[in-house]
């Protein structure tokens, strides 16, 4: 049985991402967007990457690339490109009036079976589908970037949502190989980007204090703590740290404490903060298109190669 057909909204960075990880799956995708150009140029994008991809050895699935190029077809008209799909994920600028438009269009032609996804990294459920006839449809599928590397996806229902919709956009992120998670309402930043606020936020702290250099914190992250996030998420650091939770919390709770009071305010992100870091990042890594990208390209490479090591690792 064929796995089914979805339709990708707007062809960007994410939009890309997507179509490629349902291609890997054996879906047929239907990919839109406003101009014919950005999705002549999306799928030329698509089929280099892929490419590259077979060369290193990190294309998924069990297709070749042209048999996973041939799943993928574009469309500039929003009712032709969602027609058949039983998954529709938006992924249009961060733009909530704009994001509202599209789900008020989808809403009008869609029947009542497909389910209706936003990539939206912080656009709550509630400002997106209240008031949409086929709400209990709604759902965000909260990718990272690049989500052909980073298989998390947040799930992240309105309070309308129908369960089973839930249920099916969890089962089918698992079913193309991503690895979902449900949060149970609806909360500014989601799980993901709380976790990485607060740490960019401390990270910013100790920075701007002076208390460390920018070089050194990075490395506090990509030498230390990171080297077993990418395996074991702080619930079981602490578990395994000491005889199991309650043994961690006996032995370092009055010190965790201690630590977190001293946590300042949230930090300004601007001043002389701002320029001090950003010069330090900038000799780094100069602010230039090609540099950045080939430091882009490095990191994917790591997190691909992180993502083999990590299948080799499986553990239940
Ligand atoms: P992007 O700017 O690369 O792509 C947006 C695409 O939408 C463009 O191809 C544009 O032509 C198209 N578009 C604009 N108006 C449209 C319309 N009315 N109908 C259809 N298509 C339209 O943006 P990107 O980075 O792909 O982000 C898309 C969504 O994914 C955003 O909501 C963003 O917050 C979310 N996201 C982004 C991540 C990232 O790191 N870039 C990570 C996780 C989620």
């Amino acid at each position: 049985m064929e796995p089914g057909q979805v339709a990708i909204i707007g062809s960007g960075l994410i939009g890309r991402s997507w179509a490629m990880v349902f291609a890997a799956g054996g879906f047929k995708v239907k990919l839109y967007d406003v101009a014919q150009q950005q999705l002549t140029s999306a799928l030329e994008i698509i089929r280099k990457q892929m490419k590259d991809l077979e060369e290193s050895g990190f294309l998924k699935g069990s297709l070749s690339v042209e048999q996973q190029l041939a799943l993928i077809s574009v469309c500039t008209d929003l009712k032709a490109a969602v027609e058949g799909a039983t998954f529709i994920q938006e992924c249009t600028p961060e733009n909530l009036e704009l994001k509202k438009k599209i789900f008020s269009q989808l809403d009008l032609i869609v029947g009542d079976s497909a389910i209706l996804s936003s990539s939206t990294s912080c656009l709550l459920p509630s400002k997106l589908f209240t008031g949409l006839k086929h709400v209990k449809q709604c759902i965000v599928s909260h990718p990272v970037n690049p989500p052909y590397y980073v298989p998390l996806v947040e799930i992240v229902p309105h309070p309308e949502t129908d369960p089973s919709t839930t249920e099916r956009t969890y089962a089918l992120m698992k079913k193309i190989g991503q690895s979902p998670v449900r949060l149970n309402r609806e909360i500014e930043g989601f799980a993901l980007n709380r976790l990485q606020y607060a740490v960019i936020s401390e990270a910013w702290r100790l920075v701007s204090e002076g208390v460390i250099s920018p070089a050194d914190l990075d490395l506090v992250m990509s030498d230390g703590l990171g080297m077993r996030y990418a395996f074991i998420g702080p619930l079981e650091t602490m578990h395994l740290n000491a005889e199991g939770i309650s043994n961690y919390c006996e032995r370092y709770c009055e010190g965790m404490r201690l630590v977190l009071n001293t946590f300042g305010p949230v930090p300004e992100f601007s001043g002389e903060a701002e320029q001090k870091i950003s010069q330090a990042m900038s000799e780094k890594i100069p602010v230039i298109p090609k540099v950045l990208d080939a430091r882009r390209k490095w990191r994917d490479e790591c997190l691909a190669g992180l993502s083999k090591l990590k299948k080799q690792m499986k553990s239940d």
